[in-house]
């Protein structure tokens, strides 16, 4: 370790300098825990071979010990020393889509930490394509356990300032990579079992999926959730418990939020608002209605760009102090379900805060 690390300020923020890289990858190597950049959110790194160092991520975290952790490899290379078996698709996707949002679920290899896993048979991979953290991945070399940097249950960091405010001194040190470009977490594509399923949406689609394998993915939770809404029962209780970013209750702020149909929005605001309450409203498409009363956040039209504020919108809406947070239903379009997936997910846990 540089000498110097012992005087510095735990959970302090550093621009990424080959120095503070060499530091964070210094730091996992005695078993400390870091923030770290990717393309999809923040990720709360350790070393994924030290079960001490990732205890200390659950800990961080306030995450139950049984919920598995995404271990973040340098290069599609390093795949054998992780998995037991790779099929044949799993390379082609990565291939296709490796560096990048995409995390593949395979049989484990037989020494990776049961802390890593969560104790199931299988390990979730993946080569992030943020250039800071693959320079963290090469000089480390070898593989980073990281689950999204924010405390259990709560919404996923997506610059560094809310990595140190989420975890504050729990964390060494924060590499500032800038705002993640993707702002949602990686596609979660299951291939432990007979055919491949994505456990979580994201940038990844399964119509992108289907294109290089031939075959579409099915979708954990679509048809349990339709015939769970059929039977009149919670969401919640047919989705795997092992998956946290498949909980109902996920990525949740204190404020309770309201999903709203977009020709319903304005008049459900001015009514809570005429109500006393105060509304924080997300929009993409509704005009804001310069009603003083209301906090009108303009989101992007685009989907991607949508993704990318999400969750510092949602971050910034819940330090407002409103009574509600209403946000535009999304259009029912494939390019809008990951981001779907999370605002419901937001949604069904908002309001514990208060
Ligand atoms: O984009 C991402 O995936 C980010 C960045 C940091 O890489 N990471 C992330 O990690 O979202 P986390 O822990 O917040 O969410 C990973 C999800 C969890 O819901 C976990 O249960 C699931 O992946 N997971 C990990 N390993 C698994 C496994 N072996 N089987 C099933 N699910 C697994
Ligand atoms: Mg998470």
């Amino acid at each position: 370790m540089s000498k110097n690390t012992a005087v510095k300020p735990r959970g302090r923020i550093e621009p990424p300098t080959l120095v503070a890289i060499r530091e964070a990858a210094d730091l996992l190597r005695a078993g400390d825990i870091v923030g770290m950049p990717t393309e999809t959110v923040y990720g709360l790194a350790a070393d994924a071979l030290n079960p001490e160092a990732v205890k200390k991520i659950f800990a961080a975290k306030g995450r139950p010990a049984d919920h598995p952790l995404i271990v973040h490899l340098p290069s599609a290379d390093h795949l054998p020393r992780w998995a037991a078996s790779i099929p044949k698709d799993a390379i082609a996707l990565a291939r296709a889509f490796w560096p990048g949002p995409l995390t593949l679920i395979l049989k484990r290899a037989p020494d990776v930490p049961d802390e890593v896993t969560g104790g199931q048979d299988t390990v979730g991979l993946r080569v992030p394509s943020h250039s800071i953290a693959l320079a963290m991945l090469q000089v480390f070399g070898s593989g980073i356990a990281a689950p999204s940097a924010n405390r259990f249950g709560r919404i996923s960091p997506t610059t560094a300032a809310h990595v140190q405010q989420d975890l504050g001194e729990r964390v060494a040190m924060v590499v500032d990579g800038g705002p993640c470009a993707f702002g949602i977490e990686s596609t979660i594509l299951d291939f432990s079992r007979d055919a491949p399923e994505i456990l979580r949406l994201g940038a990844i689609t399964p119509d992108a999926i289907a294109r290089v394998i031939g075959r579409r993915p099915r979708v954990r939770g679509k048809a349990e959730e339709a015939q769970s809404a059929d039977a009149g029962q919670a969401n919640a209780a047919t989705l795997a418990p092992r998956v946290s970013g498949a909980l109902a209750a996920h990525y949740a702020p204190g404020t309770p939020l309201r999903l709203v149909a977009p020709a319903l929005l304005v008049d459900e605001a001015a009514t809570l608002a005429g109500e006393g309450s105060r509304v924080a409203v997300l929009a993409y498409g509704q005009d804001d209605p310069q009603d003083s009363r209301l906090i009108w956040q303009a989101m992007p039209a685009d989907p991607a760009a949508y993704a990318h504020d999400l969750y510092a919108s949602l971050r910034t809406a819940d330090t407002l102090d409103a009574d509600f947070i209403l946000v535009e239903a999304l259009p029912d379009d494939p390019a809008w379900h990951a981001i779907a997936d999370r605002l419901g997910r937001a949604a069904v846990g908002s309001g514990e805060g208060r």
